[in-house]
């Protein structure tokens, strides 16, 4: 039976958010090299988003490009951008067909321009859609959001804004790029590895975290629907124990 029969819609997460793995391991399986396994990737995060707007979530956050990633070779990073273009602007019509406000945070400027110009327009034309918010982690990295955050709060403290131990949680989250996105409940990676890659290290605080084995292209909503099923047998405590939650 299929997994999605089985989630409990009173308690799906509000907020998934997902590091895309192993794009380039699935095209070197195939013998094809690693852009083509890019370009399949396209393919899950459109099932993987019909999926999530199908059970209700409200927000799911794709980590698509890392400050890392810059790192990689000329030729990945230049193709990678491309797709992102292609993309965006290939998949606007259906995002507003299924109602998705799309949303990006990272250090987006960093962007090549086409690829920012393709992206502004998009979450222009899907701004007033009511259904899934689908927010793409974009040359993002918490510990530049983190630094970024902290250089406002400087600035505050320096114009007199604010008084050193005023500081508290929500002074930090106004300055974060999910200032209006709730944090995630559940974070899913794929492809084996069990790391965070300097991901929503704030949000993440308290989120349920699934790892499955699968190769992101391999990913599909029925994937999704799994780890949101494993997601609702899990006991939250938020540091109290067990008998006070009951
Ligand atoms: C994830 O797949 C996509 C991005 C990081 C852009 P990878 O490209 O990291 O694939 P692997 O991990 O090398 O297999
Ligand atoms: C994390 O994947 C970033 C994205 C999925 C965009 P990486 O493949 O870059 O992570 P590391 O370097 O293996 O930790
Ligand atoms: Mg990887």
């Amino acid at each position: 039976m299929s997994h999605k029969a089985n989630i409990d819609l009173q308690k799906v997460p509000q907020h998934v958010a997902i590091i895309m793995d192993g794009n380039g391991r699935w095209a070197k399986q195939q013998g094809e090299n690693r852009i083509y396994g890019h370009y399949e990737g396209v393919n899950s995060v459109r099932d993987v988003v019909e999926g999530a707007g199908e059970v209700g979530v409200k927000y799911i956050t794709l980590y698509a490009f890392s400050t890392e990633n810059w790192n990689r070779p000329k030729e990945e990073v230049d193709a990678l951008m491309e797709l992102l273009v292609s993309t965006i602007s290939a998949e606007t019509p259906a995002l507003n067909k299924k109602n998705v406000r799309l949303q990006a945070i990272g250090n987006l400027n960093s962007l090549p321009v086409t690829c920012l110009q393709e992206l502004n327009e998009s979450i222009d034309l899907t701004s007033m859609n009511t259904g899934l918010t689908l927010v793409l982690a974009l040359s993002y990295s918490s510990k530049w959001e983190l630094i970024n955050a902290v250089k406002h709060i400087a600035n505050d403290l320096k114009i007199g804004n604010l008084e050193s131990d005023q500081i508290s949680e929500e002074h930090i989250e106004k300055y974060l790029c999910t200032r209006l996105i709730p944090d995630p409940e559940l974070m899913i990676r794929t492809s084996g590895e069990h790391r965070i890659s300097n991901f929503l290290l704030w949000q993440l605080a308290y989120a349920e975290f699934y790892f499955t084995d699968k190769l992101w292209p391999d990913f599909r909503k029925e994937d999704l629907f799994e780890a949101i099923l494993n997601y609702q047998n899990r006991e939250r405590r938020f540091g109290k124990t067990s008998e006070q939650l009951t």
